[in-house]
């Protein structure tokens, strides 16, 4: 019998190209991006893509913007290692290669109708904005909406405009915190649970979508438990070294999770008992 090739269709390398960078910190670098074929990406908040470099490598990034932004996406970048400093001297009009979108995302269909707490630590605010601006598109679908933010310096504030503009809006309670203020700094000063006390939120009808460094998640969920919202209500993203991205090299495994496939954003319900999660 002839045997047929079965081409698995979620590692198709396409290619993209930049249309606008900016640079947001000293690390950190804006990317707009279009796919090369006129296809739209068709992704869920919370959920990434591997991008590569031929050559170079391949690495894992959220997309950070709406959904509703039909004919490019965002990306934001921490220059960290090899590939992502490569990706860091791309300029508008360069190509690069990306798979995806892979695994889950922060589940919207469930989260409507229900009030969001939404808690960004530094970088986290990437994944987190595609989510916050998913809600403002669609925000007659939502209760009440709470949006912390905090980072270690005023200076490694990402999207500071997005901040300012979300701050002004009178239908979210926007707050925001530095570890460490500068001279000019005239607001908070704390670590991120500093902001939580002054949240009224009624727990039964509200569910927390947290992304952040991993030291953040323990101090956070606790304070979120002791809030009263149940442990289903919690929603968290990891993340994890990654190979293939889709659940078939195992790299991002915890105990019986692909962090790749299954997460990278979890209901702390699921993964609260891992001990290598946290
Ligand atoms: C699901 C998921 C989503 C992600 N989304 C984003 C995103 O939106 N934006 C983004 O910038 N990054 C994101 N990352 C992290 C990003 O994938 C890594 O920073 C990247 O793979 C590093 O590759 P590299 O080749 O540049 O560095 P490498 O050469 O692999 O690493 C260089 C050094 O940096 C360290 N390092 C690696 N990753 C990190 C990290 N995350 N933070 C600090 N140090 C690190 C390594 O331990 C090593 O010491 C995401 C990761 C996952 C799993
Ligand atoms: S990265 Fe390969 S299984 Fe998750």
């Amino acid at each position: 019998m002839e045997k047929v090739a079965i081409k698995d269709s979620s590692y198709r390398l396409k290619k993209a190209k930049i249309l606008q960078t900016k640079k947001l910190t000293a690390n950190e670098k804006f990317f707009e991006i279009a796919l090369m074929d006129g296809e739209r990406l068709d992704y869920e908040p919370g959920q990434f893509i591997m991008v590569s470099l031929l050559g170079i490598g391949e690495v894992p990034i959220s997309v950070c913007s709406s959904p509703a932004k039909r004919d490019s996406f965002d990306l934001c970048i921490r220059a960290v290692g090899k590939v992502t400093r490569s990706l860091h001297k791309l300029k508008a009009g360069d190509v690069i290669g990306i798979r995806g979108p892979y695994g889950k995302g922060f589940p919207v269909r469930i989260l409507e109708g229900n009030d969001l707490l939404i808690i960004a630590g530094g970088l986290g605010i990437a994944p987190l904005r595609s989510l916050i601006q998913y809600v403002l598109d669609n925000r007659r679908d939502f209760g009440k909406v709470h949006i912390l933010f905090g980072c270690k310096e005023p200076k490694d504030m990402l999207f500071s405009d997005e901040l300012e503009y979300w701050n002004e809006r009178t239908d979210l309670h926007y707050a925001c915190t530095v570890d460490r203020a500068d001279p000019d700094w005239a607001g908070n000063v704390g670590v991120i649970t500093t902001l939580m006390p002054g949240v009224d939120i009624e727990p039964s009808r509200t569910f927390a979508a947290v992304v952040g460094p991993p030291i953040m998640y323990n101090f956070v969920i606790k304070e979120l438990i002791a809030k009263g919202i149940p442990e289903r209500q919690i929603l968290l993203s990891f993340e994890r070294n990654m190979k293939c991205g889709n659940g078939k090299c195992g790299r991002c495994q915890i105990q019986n999770l692909y962090v790749c496939q299954d997460g990278p954003v979890f209901h702390y319900e699921q993964i609260k008992n891992l001990n290598e999660a946290f």
